[in-house]
């Protein structure tokens, strides 16, 4: 493969500037379990803001009211980036699209059509020209509400190469400006992918007129390799999301493919605008927000990422940094985590360490974490950089919730009856019990049981320590199940049992948020 340095595209930016399309708040809320309620969404879109992504994907507007009210509000909110709205090629979707955007200061409308034999023929239940036809149709229809309209093709990967050059045409002459070429399967290799958007660049007539996009899905592992192989046959955008999470395996991770980009200038001479230091926040941020925990091994982003633990290589770094290191630590935005704060720490030293961890909070969320900082250097002697995020990211995200834990105790030991007394605040009641189980866990999950009665089946439950040491913080993450929708809730605390609570009521909290927010029809338009 080589650079393919014929790339002629609708902007101003230099050749080699490869735009970053972040699909986290779309594709990737699409996997199971990963629902985030509005306000969460709204801190997200932020920090991609800031961070310099060039294209939020917000949401799927005809989705439901809530995907609508996220991509209407974070449209209203966005200072640079382009905000998308996602939208099937029926002119309802559309509409819908065009009219939660309405609000952005740069709008895109995002369609799609399916154009493989197979999802022709089963999914879509379509005739190819019927398909050909409803491309011109939905792209010209989005050019009514805005100039910047990307046009998708889905399953691009396995569809004939003559008939994708012939809606890629068609797509084009219609108005789109952005052409999406989605792996969405999962399907393709390196070489294939590359040779893929190649022929279209070759082959199709107004391919210079419009950027070309990589969309590709992980099933393979081959995400972000064949996006970057994309971007070296002629594609200047990549559609990618924060810690590769999206349907099934998910999708090209922004951090993996910012960083590649980054790191292998010498073979990919291509820039974005991504500002790499906030990657570890973002990252923090969408693991605590959709409560999926991040691999330890994960690239870039992993607890282990920039860890050294045997002998040899310790003693390589210590001699000089670059025997094992290929970048920064710091480049990524991972700090040493240091010994900071201790019981005698005041609020000032407290704002200015969250300060330098990158958040601001408003007086009653920092009341809040310094209360819940304090309670924690009494338990615990050491209190290090992962303690407070996982404080703060855990009382801003409790602090609106319906359902909160006020109270626990538990018994459990050998040779006795594992029990919990909880009390729950549900809208403002008080509500206690007591209740047995199996284990101390289950106990409390009979308890939540049976003061807030529900359908849900548990999925999941992990235990993880955010630092180090016998008085670190259990971090516990819970999967609930209802009615085929599934969430995930997380909590933080040195009291494992606390934790677990915490992450139960959680999960059930956004069940409670998805239940009302869902409109009807959302069901039967999720891809
Ligand atoms: O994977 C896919 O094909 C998609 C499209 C909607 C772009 O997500
Ligand atoms: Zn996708």
């Amino acid at each position: 493969m080589t650079t393919d340095m014929k790339q002629h595209a609708n902007t101003n930016e230099p050749h080699d500037r490869v735009r970053i399309f972040d699909t986290t708040l779309r594709d990737g809320e699409q996997s199971p379990g990963a629902a985030m309620n509005l306000e969460q969404k709204l801190e997200v879109a932020a920090l991609l803001d800031e961070m310099g992504v060039d294209i939020i994907e917000a949401g799927f507007p005809i989705a439901s009211n809530g995907d609508f009210e996220a991509v209407n509000e974070i449209s209203r909110r966005t200072k640079n980036a382009i905000v998308c709205g996602l939208a099937r090629a029926g002119f309802k979707d559309i509409d819908r699209a065009g009219e939660a955007l309405r609000p952005a200061r740069r709008g895109r409308i995002h369609t799609f059509l399916s154009t493989s034999p197979v999802h022709m023929k089963h999914k879509l239940q379509m005739e190819p020209s019927a398909v050909l036809e409803a491309i011109s149709a939905s792209v010209a229809r989005a050019r009514q509400h805005t100039d910047d309209v990307e046009w998708s093709a889905e399953d691009a990967t396995r569809t004939v190469p003559d008939f994708l050059c012939k809606a890629v045409e068609l797509a084009i002459k219609a108005g789109a400006t952005t052409i999406n070429i989605p792996d969405t399967v999962g399907y393709a290799t390196p070489q294939e992918y590359f040779e893929l958007m190649k022929m279209l660049h070759e082959r199709v007539p107004g391919a210079e007129k419009v950027i070309f996009s990589t969309h590709c899905h992980n099933d393979l592992g081959l995400a972000v390799a064949n996006s970057l192989a994309g971007v070296l046959g002629g594609a200047r955008q990549i559609e990618c999301t924060i810690n590769g999470i999206g349907e099934r395996a998910g999708n090209a991770a922004v951090e993996e493919i910012v960083m590649a980009l980054r790191v292998r200038k010498d073979r990919m001479p291509f820039t974005t605008g991504v500002k790499t230091e906030m990657i570890a926040r973002a990252s923090k941020l969408v693991s605590n927000v959709t409560g999926f925990p991040v691999q330890y091994n994960k690239a870039i982003v992993g607890k282990n990422a920039f860890a050294h633990e045997s002998g040899i290589h310790q003693d390589g770094m210590l001699k000089n940094v670059e025997t094992y290191e290929i970048m920064r630590p710091e480049d990524v935005g991972v700090k040493e985590t240091a010994l900071v704060l201790g019981k005698l720490s005041g609020r000032h030293a407290f704002r200015d360490k969250l300060q330098t961890l990158g958040y601001e909070l408003g007086d009653n969320a920092l009341q809040d974490a310094f209360r819940r900082f304090k309670d924690l250097a009494d338990k615990k002697k050491h209190i290090f950089d992962g303690d407070i995020v996982a404080i703060v990211d855990d009382s801003v995200m409790r602090d609106h919730e319906t359902i909160q834990v006020e109270s626990l105790k538990v018994i459990s030991g050998k040779g006795l009856k594992p029990s919990a007394e909880l009390t729950l605040s549900v809208d403002g009641e008080m509500r206690a019990c007591l209740a047995t189980g199996d284990g101390p866990v289950d106990a409390i999950f009979n308890a939540i049981h049976q003061l807030y009665p529900h359908e849900a089946a548990l999925q999941l439950f992990q235990v993880s320590a955010v630092t180090e040491g016998t008085d670190a913080q259990a971090e516990v993450s819970v999967r609930l199940e209802e009615n085929g929708r599934t969430v995930t809730g997380r909590g933080a605390d040195t009291d494992t049992m606390v934790a677990a609570a915490y992450a139960y009521v959680t999960a059930l909290n956004k069940l409670l948020e998805k239940r009302l927010k869902t409109a009807p029809e959302a069901l039967s338009v999720a891809q």
